[in-house]
């Protein structure tokens, strides 16, 4: 496997025959709960992700399982309603297809979101907040079995900090409270314990979930710009009486994906 996979190029074509070759100011990846996101784009085309050649179907429940293009503050923007995690077959490299073609239509900006617990006391549920950079914690990471010299890839700054300023000044023009912090991946699918959490803290996280850091370094290999916001959908475990669940993050998270719309909405309008 390398940046030229031949499935790469497979899909990509056929992206491009079904009408979603861009040009695209923007790619947005979204999680759990943030399927909405969808419904703000204006003209929206659709193409489940079955149709498209090597391209992963994820079975979690939140993840629509399909591409969006359309327009928002009228720019194009290619939206992939849904991921695959690496817990669902074990493979860091599940969302190598989807972020490779990212990169053959044209390498716009991506911003991966993602729904996020926190350890950041001032972030509670409902909070929006940037990811400045990353704890690999999960042990896993899908540049292994790489044959080339690219699998090297620098980790410094991978949270572009261009685009993370653009974020700031977006977040401040739409009047939204935008936290940030590190943060850690564990592999799931369980939630961490409360111990595990304790020491996240210690290591400097903010933040934890289940994926966003080995798509950051595919995209990294396949040298797209990336930036990454969480939604905290819950305090992390351990930090308040109750337990992280899956309804709960679906919930919360579609209840704050509004908030998700109006960043990107302020955000196209800056990204040049
Ligand atoms: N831990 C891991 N992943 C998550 C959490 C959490 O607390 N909340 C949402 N996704």
């Amino acid at each position: 496997m390398s940046a030229d996979d031949p499935r790469l190029a497979e899909a990509a074509a056929v992206l491009r025959a079904r009408g979603f070759g861009g040009p695209f100011a923007l790619a947005v990846v979204a999680g759990t709960g943030l399927g909405p996101l969808a419904e703000a784009l204006a003209a929206p085309r659709h193409l489940a992700y079955a149709e498209i050649p090597h391209c992963p179907v994820s079975g979690v429940t939140g993840h629509a399982g399909r591409l969006v293009a359309g327009r928002l503050a009228g720019r194009e923007v290619l939206l992939f309603q849904g991921r695959t995690h690496p817990y669902e077959r074990g493979e860091a490299g599940a969302m190598r297809i989807p972020l490779g073609l990212v990169a053959a239509l044209g390498a716009p900006p991506l911003l991966l979101t993602n729904a996020a617990g926190s350890l950041l006391a001032e972030a509670g549920p409902g909070s929006l907040a940037l990811i400045t950079d990353h704890l690999n914690l999960a042990g896993m990471n899908p540049l292994i079995g790489e044959p080339a010299d690219g699998r090297f890839v620098p980790m410094v700054d991978a949270y572009d900090p261009a685009l993370r300023a653009g974020l700031r000044r977006a977040a401040a023009v739409a009047g939204l409270r935008l936290h940030e912090g590190v943060y850690a991946w564990f592999a799931g699918p369980s939630f961490e314990t409360p111990a595990e959490i304790r020491m996240a803290g210690r290591l400097g996280a903010d933040l934890v979930g289940m994926s966003t850091v080995p798509e950051v370094i595919l995209a990294r290999f396949f040298s797209l710009r990336v930036a990454a916001l969480s939604l905290v959908t819950n305090y992390a475990a351990g930090f308040t009486g109750g337990a992280p669940s899956h309804a709960e993050t679906k919930r919360v998270a579609a209840a704050a994906a509004g908030d998700v719309v109006r960043l990107l909405t302020a955000w196209l309008e800056d990204l040049s």
